[in-house]
């Protein structure tokens, strides 16, 4: 065993001491981005043989034994060295093994700082499509919830306060446009990352004549970088990621949050599954929503990761610094809380269990109605004002009464405006849903077209 403060023999960290290699060292988390390494390596290896950079005897060595490597680490039996650092020095020093002296050509024409962000740019447009993927996942589960409680009805809140009736379909479609945002933000974060560094070097360009065209086709990116120095430098695409994700996980956060209180004793609006929750050790009775509130927490794990990947960029002069390391665990730990996240939830929507009934009983709380009576005032002539303020009183005369709106007598209700009717009685959730038929609204029709919709936008993007 060598001491702690043992000087170290490695290619580039030849004399570090063991505590300082310790501290810098990242291949316990950046071994993650080896396929993307590889690929980039046997890219960036075949392209110096095209170029006569390098002999055709070279590369093809060279890329022979990068494949070696990467089943080597598919099996597991790849011998990772903390002295060695990071990924890139870890295969570099496999190969050399493997090929000896050619394995030390690879590296003409590139640089670590550009390696990296060329190896970071593919994961984390991988990452967008898996989130993408993962977002389309979850819309159809809540499109399936939506569809198979149709009729539904639930109060909908503002302030938590029963405010007018909705379709739990309108309110579960809310949802699902959050969804649709969220899908074009990783989307867009793919796209505007979609950028090869690789040639950038160091910082400066490389002094051989690279086929960076090439490149950028083998490794699937669509456009080169167009300044060096901003292509070691940046992490923005990681930086969106990291915000599209904390954006996606807020949404599902709401959504956690509203299983969390539907599925309590006091609302019992859905009742979850036996598999999707909790039972606790001293009290026999309970169903613990445990998946919605982990969810509902870890959204602020992923604003932690937001704020400090900001905070490693911010200030930092240009270009490469190894501060920028530091980006790895942030961006991992993110796409390791989104995507089983999205996934869980997607599990568990369509086994939720509706309690139409309860979800109707919260609806036809009386007061509910209060708008539609001062919009039924409104359609005899009143102004809105008037009518919200003769409603008013009309609700806290029944209130000191202590009676609900619906066990008013007309004469009761005329003292407030004479221009309430017989049919002003008659009001129900039902009248109130069917008069939302604007675009966008509650109204069974608009809620059929907007589901039919739902299902159309996610079948083209299929
Ligand atoms: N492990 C480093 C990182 O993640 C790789 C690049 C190292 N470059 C350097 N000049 N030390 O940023």
């Amino acid at each position: 065993m060598p001491q702690r403060n043992d000087p170290v023999e490695s290619p580039t960290a030849g004399g570090l001491d063991r505590r300082a290699l310790d501290y810098t060292a990242s291949i316990d988390y950046d071994r993650r981005l080896y396929t993307y390494d590889i690929a980039q390596s046997i890219a960036h290896a075949r392209m110096l043989a095209k170029q006569g950079i390098i002999s055709t005897n070279d590369a093809e060595g060279i890329v022979a034994g990068l494949e070696e490597i990467r089943g080597e680490i598919e099996r597991g039996e790849f011998p990772f060295r903390q002295e060695l650092e990071d990924v890139h020095m870890n295969i570099e020093a496999r190969l050399r093994e493997k090929v000896g002296e050619a394995a030390g050509r690879l590296h003409t024409g590139r640089s670590r700082n550009d390696q990296v962000a060329t190896d970071m740019r593919l994961f984390t447009m991988d990452a967008c499509d898996g989130a993408v993927a993962a977002v389309r996942r979850l819309q159809s589960a809540l499109l399936d919830l939506a569809e198979a409680n149709r009729e539904v009805v639930i109060p909908g809140y503002t302030h938590l306060q029963r405010a007018q009736p909705v379709l739990l379909a309108h309110h579960l479609l809310a949802y699902f446009e959050m969804l649709e945002r969220d899908a074009e933000r990783f989307a867009d974060c793919r796209r505007r990352g979609d950028v090869l560094p690789l040639g950038s070097g160091a910082l400066a360009g490389v002094p051989y004549p690279v086929d960076r065209e090439f490149l950028a086709r083998e490794l699937g990116f669509s456009r080169l970088a167009d300044n060096s120095i901003d292509a070691v430098a940046d992490r923005d695409f990681v930086v969106e990621f990291i915000a599209a994700a904390a954006a996606c996980l807020m949404h599902l956060s709401r959504l956690a949050e509203e299983i969390v209180l539907w599925s309590s004793a006091e609302f019992g609006f859905v009742r979850l599954p036996e598999d999707f929750a909790t039972g606790s050790s001293i009290m026999p009775q309970k169903r613990n929503p445990d998946v919605a509130e982990l969810a509902r927490a870890r959204s602020g794990r992923v604003y932690g990761h937001l704020v400090a990947v900001l905070t490693v960029l911010k200030g930092l002069p240009l270009a490469y610094n190894r501060d920028l390391q530091e980006d790895k665990p942030a961006l991992f730990d993110t796409v390791d809380t989104l995507l089983p996240t999205l996934d869980v939830f997607a599990a568990m929507l369509p086994s939720l269990r509706v309690d139409a009934e309860r979800a109707a009983g919260a609806a036809a709380d009386p007061s509910i109605l209060a708008t539609d009576l001062a919009d039924y005032l409104v359609r005899k002539g009143l102004s809105f004002r008037e009518a919200h303020r003769a409603v008013a009183d009309l609700v806290r005369y029944a209130d000191s009464q202590g009676k609900r709106l619906s066990g008013l007598a007309l004469e009761e209700y005329r003292r407030f405006s004479p221009l309430f009717d017989d049919d002003a009685l008659r009001l129900d959730v039902q009248a109130a849903l069917a008069a939302r038929d604007v675009p966008g609204g509650t109204s069974p029709r608009q809620v059929a077209a907007a589901l039919k919709r739902a299902r159309q936008r996610l079948a083209s993007n299929a």
